[in-house]
């Protein structure tokens, strides 16, 4: 069974967790996937449309990038559409950036060993990794010619409040709750960009996919609402106190389009450009698969697997010292498959794509 890693603590204001290593985001990100799949056209575009500087290398940068098996095809696929465009001799640099509680030994295993790297048949590439937020600035001023970021954005700097009710605090019943994960949503998103505008060379472009909220429902609440429903089952058999129940969270929630678009209207971006932005309702290859096959095991399995590798080490934070923290989310995720094998359902939740250009 893999650790779960989970260095800092759950008060609000602390730090958040990374995904669980040992490779398990890895096989455990089907979902992220099937998500970032349709911002891949903007990701060629933007590539096609970047301004060539003879002479000059190329650095794409890719922010939350976890243990890179998703990362892998995008970062191929803009690598491929720039070399239409240039030939091998202009170097090209991968700055795979996330926390750095991250499991990096994963991602350069994949790319020095598995078919899926994008090392692989591409000359003159050069991968290397930054540890820090990137809620802040993370590479030298002007240096960066694409960025991309898929399925991390929605991850908030910190936890922003614990309330009893829920492990999201954004599906809390407290509204003053809701409004300071509003709050930080906001703060850390302008944030993002104002270290992005640094980072971008003029002309340069970085494209999104992450979790936004319907016009008339945030979205992902079957999904959410069932694994706080197998937390509060495991308290009801007294594996975790009321304590660990309030500290058990997990930082992230959906953007509004108007909270996205609010720092770009409001001058206070130095020269960042919204070019294109929507919000879409994101694929649910789980429940795709359940149509087909019928098999509500695999189905509550296969979301228990997604939800433990993306938020198992966040809610482990919540659990005190001296417990068995991997038997209790264990416990926890194989209460969340068997409440979603009862009740398969799809997962109705909304997608962020966007591009933005150094201008
Ligand atoms: C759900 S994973 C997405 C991984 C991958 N990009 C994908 O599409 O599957 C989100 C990633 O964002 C990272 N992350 C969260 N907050 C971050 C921050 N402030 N700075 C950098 N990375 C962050 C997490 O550690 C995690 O690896």
């Amino acid at each position: 069974m893999t650790d779960i890693t989970g260095k800092a603590a759950a008060a609000p204001g602390g730090a958040v967790a990374a995904m669980q290593g040992g490779g398990y985001y890895n096989r455990n990100s089907s979902l992220q996937a099937a998500n970032l799949t349709s911002a891949l056209p903007l990701l060629q575009d933007a590539a096609r449309k970047l301004p060539l500087r003879a002479g000059h290398a190329i650095t794409i940068a890719d922010y939350g990038v976890s243990e890179g098996r998703n990362s892998m095809l995008p970062v191929g696929m803009a690598i491929d559409a720039l070399r239409a465009r240039m030939s091998t001799d202009t170097p090209i640099s991968v700055a795979h950036i996330d926390l750095a509680s991250n499991d990096f030994t994963s991602l350069f295993t994949l790319l020095g060993d598995d078919g899926a790297s994008y090392l692989g048949g591409r000359e003159n590439v050069f991968p290397f990794a930054v540890g820090r937020s990137h809620f802040g600035q993370v590479l030298p001023d002007e240096s960066v010619d694409l960025g991309w970021s898929a399925n991390a954005i929605h991850w908030m700097s910190a936890n922003p409040v614990l309330v009893a009710d829920h492990g999201w605090a954004i599906f809390s019943k407290s509204s003053e709750a809701r409004d300071q994960v509003e709050a930080l949503l906001a703060q850390d998103w302008r944030n993002f960009l104002q270290a992005r505008a640094r980072e971008l060379r003029r002309g340069g472009r970085l494209v999104c996919q992450f979790m936004g909220q319907g016009a008339d429902r945030h979205g992902f609440e079957y999904i959410a609402d069932a694994f706080w429903a197998s937390v509060e089952d495991i308290a009801g058999q007294g594996l975790i106190n009321e304590g660990e129940v309030l500290a058990m969270t997990t930082s992230s929630s959906g953007r509004s389009q108007e909270q996205i678009r609010a720092p770009f209207e409001d001058g206070s971006l130095d020269g960042l450009a919204l070019l294109d932005m929507a919000t879409v309702e994101a694929p649910d290859p789980i429940h795709a698969a359940f149509l087909e096959d019928r098999d509500a095991q695999k189905f509550g399995r296969t979301w228990a697997g997604v939800m433990r590798a993306a938020n198992g080490p966040s809610f482990a934070l919540g659990i005190a010292a001296g417990q068995d923290k991997d038997a209790i989310i264990g416990a926890i995720h194989d209460r969340l498959a068997q409440r979603l094998a009862d009740d398969p359902q799809p997962a109705k939740s909304h997608n962020v794509l966007l591009t933005v250009e150094k201008v």
